[in-house]
């Protein structure tokens, strides 16, 4: 604990209103308060976009500044395009590149959120898809922990998650995040930290804006992608590092009453990173403290992502050369 707590993203809260700096928008870097948009902008008015939410870790001794498998999201970021037929006049190699720049241009030297956006840019009022002019956007955002990462209380939300053949769940869609919206809400106007959201099956899906895992028996278990999940990019790093420590898992759907009996619980996104989970709907999770698996997971990630792992360095993109 004393480890995972020493590298803990310090930093500003996502709360914070976001101002200034510098932002990537119309296919320039530029001051973040000149790029807005209209009113009647499409993806304003129904929902219409598609986004990402990267990490940047600094790390003091080596002066650098890491982008956390950004490939992999503006990849992912394509894939969501592609599902609401937002044309992008960018790969994701130069999407990455001009992440980089945007940095750079802001001259970080501390953690950072990245959130790019791909949206229907155009100035119509029909609700459709087809036809209508795009536009991407980078903005960067200072930021620390996005929730706490030890000892959260979640509950089993009544909010259903939204199913792929109704908002697709794999798409990163901006309207879709009503859903875990109303679902986190109501979850902290209850008293508890994060919302375990089921699918229309009633089987378990995953949390409000993070995948989940639990231990049962030394084995790890994670819902697969048709789960209507959103495909995790920091639950595929999980298992690759629970690779590393010869930790067996399962990837099979998890029924409501496995987390009353699960060993350990934990959230896995970028926002939330390796986050314990010690009580679900009032019920401690195994002892009720952080769990030995969680605890190896949680440490070898936090050092990977800060460049502190060398045989994890390919997820990261320096940002100062
Ligand atoms: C609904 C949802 N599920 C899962 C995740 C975790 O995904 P990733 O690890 O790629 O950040 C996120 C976070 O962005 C999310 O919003």
């Amino acid at each position: 604990m004393a480890q995972a707590e020493a590298l803990a993203t310090q930093g500003p809260s996502p709360q914070r209103e976001i101002t200034d700096g510098f932002c990537f928008f119309k296919g320039a870097i530029m001051p973040l308060a000149d790029a807005n948009v209209n009113i009647s902008t499409h993806a304003l008015n129904y929902g219409t976009g598609c986004f990402e939410g990267i990490r940047a870790y600094w790390n003091a001794e080596q002066e650098q500044l890491y982008i956390v498998k950004g490939l992999e999201h503006f990849k992912r970021l394509l894939q969501s395009s592609r599902i609401l037929k937002i044309k992008s006049a960018y790969t994701a190699e130069e999407l990455l590149d001009w992440t980089v720049r945007t940095l750079k241009e802001n001259g970080y030297r501390e953690n950072v959120y990245i959130r790019p956006l791909a949206f229907k840019a155009a100035q119509v009022v029909k609700v459709t898809l087809t036809g209508l002019r795009d536009e991407i956007a980078i903005f960067t955002v200072p930021m620390g922990d996005y929730v706490k990462t030890e000892g959260l209380r979640a509950v089993v939300s009544n909010w259903t998650r939204v199913a792929d053949n109704i908002i697709p769940s794999r798409a990163k869609v901006t309207g879709a995040y009503i859903n875990p919206a109303l679902a986190n809400d109501a979850a902290t106007a209850d008293g508890y930290d994060e919302a375990i959201m089921l699918s229309t099956d009633g089987q378990v899906s995953e949390a409000s804006s993070a995948n989940l895992f639990v231990v049962r028996d030394g084995t790890l278990v994670t819902t697969p992608i048709t789960a209507d999940i959103l495909e995790g990019i920091t639950r595929r790093a999980v298992l690759q590092l629970a690779d590393q420590f010869a930790i067996p898992y399962e990837i099979r759907p998890i029924d409501r009453t496995e987390l009353y009996i699960a060993d350990e619980m934990f959230l896995a996104g970028t926002g939330a990173q390796i986050a314990s989970i010690t009580s679900v709907d009032r019920r401690a999770v195994g002892d009720g403290e952080l769990g030995p698996v969680t605890q190896r997971l949680q440490g070898l990630y936090n050092r990977a992502v800060r460049g502190q792992e060398e045989r994890y360095l390919d997820w990261l993109t320096p940002v100062y050369t």
